[in-house]
């Protein structure tokens, strides 16, 4: 089931989403913002169109420079220490030897620019996702996805294994990592069936400057390629077939078990199995210290379901006084549907939803305490309760909102100038005389060039002139950018200082003003 996001309560609309699928009931728990975030990102996010169908890039594909910044921002990792790992330091990282290729600034600017870093999914979930969406989108096998990563605010220590180390170094670099010599050899083969060795930045591995990428095996696809042509000695991996047999890493690697490892990943099901599970603990190699969400691996914020068209969806609420709606609960039918859109992840487990949506109108003085869906397939069976596990989904107070139905996108057209901003309105439960409001605002990075810092703003608001007080609430005004991606508004009034947080301004389709 896909909710209504944050701002789940206004005093006159509340308008709330619910998606139907295949199958089985989620166990998942709202709120949890990080995980429906997650969650979002990975089904239905933006970043994948740059992954689909393995694009190509640079002489390599867009998918091989994501997978391999993912495995050098995690090489930091010390698991004697517990210190580095998947935790965006590669932003600091670049201008070491080790780091060399425009794919890793290309990298970055793809993933800043799709605007979805947030204060709770930062730069370093970014990366491990496009991992996910990088394996997916060459035909390579699903990789659960797990998100919590907090992002390093310096490097790391310069730890990338390179082309002219030995075995032994190489080794070690892996158990450090986290990995043994078998998952060295492994994670060596799964990574290295993406893209390959830039001629401009290692002018000694590959010697021939006509050659402007040399591939490490024939085909861009996420595959058994790399392991079938090694075994066939017919590769032309140049770091197992190089002229300088220094830089030959792959081949000491591949090798050092006699070969063992190298044959059994000739299996497709062994490679797919392989390389995912792989793969899961490269991306969830984290700092000690870090705490990652359980795995997603299925689209469990959604309700699933088979598709129905004689399918009726009610939301139902309960109000804060007890007194208002019936015990039953207030309720409004779902209005209509829309179709959901999934990502390749979606795509390659078969899932499809639509999403219901609700416009419902409560009462500002009884108000909402908590709402629930009712599910009724109209076929003689019995209506399908939907209440968070028992709890219903419970709003925690009304006293703070951002009000989606007073807020504007506002267009000024002035002498042919247009100029375009946001109008905010928070409502705050209480009398103007002695209630206020203010906005922490989270923008992502415009700067062209990493690290990428977002802009972190707090402002106190205005008293909003054109919203008089109606229904106990106070209305306060601000003037916003598209810029500002998440908000936590504070409100203030005699009986306290209520939060609400991580209010998604992208998600929120306020009303179209224009003035000329
Ligand atoms: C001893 C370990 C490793 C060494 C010495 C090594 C070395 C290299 C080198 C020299 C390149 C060429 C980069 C360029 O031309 O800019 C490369 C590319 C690549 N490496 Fe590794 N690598 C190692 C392990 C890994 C691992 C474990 C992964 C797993 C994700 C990986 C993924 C990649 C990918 C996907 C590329 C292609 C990048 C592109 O085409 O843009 N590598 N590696
Ligand atoms: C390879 O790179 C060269 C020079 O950068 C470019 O002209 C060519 O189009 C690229 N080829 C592919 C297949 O990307
Ligand atoms: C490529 O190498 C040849 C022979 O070493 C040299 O003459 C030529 O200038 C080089 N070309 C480029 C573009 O570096
Ligand atoms: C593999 O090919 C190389 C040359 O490409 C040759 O020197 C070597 O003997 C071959 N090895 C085997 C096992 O066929
Ligand atoms: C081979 O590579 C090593 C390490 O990069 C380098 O020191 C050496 O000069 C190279 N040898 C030749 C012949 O290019
Ligand atoms: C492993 O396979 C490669 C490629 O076919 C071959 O050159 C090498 O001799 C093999 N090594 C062992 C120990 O079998
Ligand atoms: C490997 O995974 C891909 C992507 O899910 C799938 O298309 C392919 O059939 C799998 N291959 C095997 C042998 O499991
Ligand atoms: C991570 O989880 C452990 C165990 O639940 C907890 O003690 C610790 O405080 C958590 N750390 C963070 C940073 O949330
Ligand atoms: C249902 O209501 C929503 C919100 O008011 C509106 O956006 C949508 O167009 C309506 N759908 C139908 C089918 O009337
Ligand atoms: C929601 O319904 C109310 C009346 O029931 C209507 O005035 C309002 O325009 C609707 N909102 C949207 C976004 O459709
Ligand atoms: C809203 O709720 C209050 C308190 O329960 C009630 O007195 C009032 O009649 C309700 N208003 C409407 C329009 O239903
Ligand atoms: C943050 O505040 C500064 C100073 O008031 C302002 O110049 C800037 O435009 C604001 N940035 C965003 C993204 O709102
Ligand atoms: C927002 O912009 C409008 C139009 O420029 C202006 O009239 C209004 O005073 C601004 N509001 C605030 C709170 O600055």
């Amino acid at each position: 089931m896909k909710l209504c996001s944050q701002p789940l309560f206004a005093p006159v609309l509340i308008v709330c989403a619910l998606g139907g699928l295949v199958q089985s009931f989620s166990t998942f728990q709202w709120p949890n913002p990080l995980l429906s975030y997650a969650d979002q990102q990975l089904y239905e996010g933006p970043l994948e169109v740059l992954a689909e169908g393995c694009p190509p890039r640079d002489n390599s594909t867009i998918p091989a420079q994501w997978l391999r910044i993912a495995y050098h921002d995690m090489s930091t990792h010390n698991v004697d220490d517990g210190t580095g790992g998947l935790d965006a330091s590669i932003q600091y990282e670049l201008d070491r030897s080790q780091n060399v290729g425009e794919g890793m600034l290309d990298s970055l600017n793809d993933f800043n620019g799709f605007g979805i870093v947030s204060p709770f999914f930062g730069m370093a979930d970014v990366i491990a996702l496009g991992a996910v969406l990088a394996v997916a989108g060459c035909g390579g096998p699903f990789v659960p996805f797990s998100a919590g990563r907090v992002d390093a605010t310096e490097a790391g220590p310069p730890t990338v294994p390179e082309p002219q180390q030995d075995l032994a170094s190489h080794t070690e670099s892996f158990r450090r990592q986290g990995f043994t010599p078998t998952e060295m050899i492994a994670l060596v083969a799964c990574g290295h069936t993406l893209g390959g060795v830039r001629q401009v930045d290692f002018p000694l591995v590959v010697t021939d400057n006509s050659t402007i990428l040399q591939t490490f095996d024939t085909t861009p696809a996420f595959d058994t390629a790399v392991v079938s042509e090694y075994l066939q000695n017919t590769t032309q991996n140049p770091l197992v077939v190089g002229p300088n047999v220094t830089t030959r890493s792959d081949f000491r690697i591949f090798s050092s078990d006699g070969n063992v490892t190298m044959q059994s990943l000739l299996s497709p099901a062994n490679f797919n199995q392989t390389c995912s599970s792989l793969f899961e603990r490269m991306l969830n190699t984290v700092p000690s210290n870090v705490n990652l969400t359980d795995p997603i691996t299925e689209p469990f914020d959604y309700l699933v379901m088979n598709n129905n068209p004689s399918r009726t969806v009610t939301l139902l609420w309960a109000d804060r006084q007890e007194s208002f709606c019936p015990s039953s609960g207030c309720s409004q039918q779902s209005n209509g549907t829309q179709n959901v859109f999934f990502t390749i992840i979606g795509q390659m487990q078969g899932v499809t939803a639509l999403r219901y949506q609700f416009n419902a109108t409560i009462n500002a003085t009884s108000s909402i305490s908590k709402f629930w869906f009712e599910v009724n397939e109209n076929d003689g069976s019995e209506p399908i309760v939907v209440d968070n596990g028992g709890a219903g989904f419970v709003v925690e107070q009304d006293s703070v909102f951002v009000d989606v139905a007073r807020s504007e996108l506002v267009l000024v057209e002035s002498g042919g100038e247009f100029d375009e901003f946001i109008k905010l309105v928070v409502a705050v439960r209480g009398d103007g005389a002695s209630t206020s409001a203010s906005v922490t605002s989270f923008s992502p990075s415009l700067s062209g060039n990493p690290p990428f810092t977002p802009t972190i703003n707090t402002t106190d608001l205005q008293l909003d002139a054109s919203n008089p007080p109606e229904g106990g609430y106070t209305f306060f005004t601000m003037n916003t950018t598209f810029l500002v991606t998440f908000l936590d508004v504070t409100g203030t009034s005699s009986s306290g200082t209520v939060t609400q947080k991580n209010f998604d301004m992208t998600a929120n389709n306020f009303p179209f003003v224009l003035i000329s």
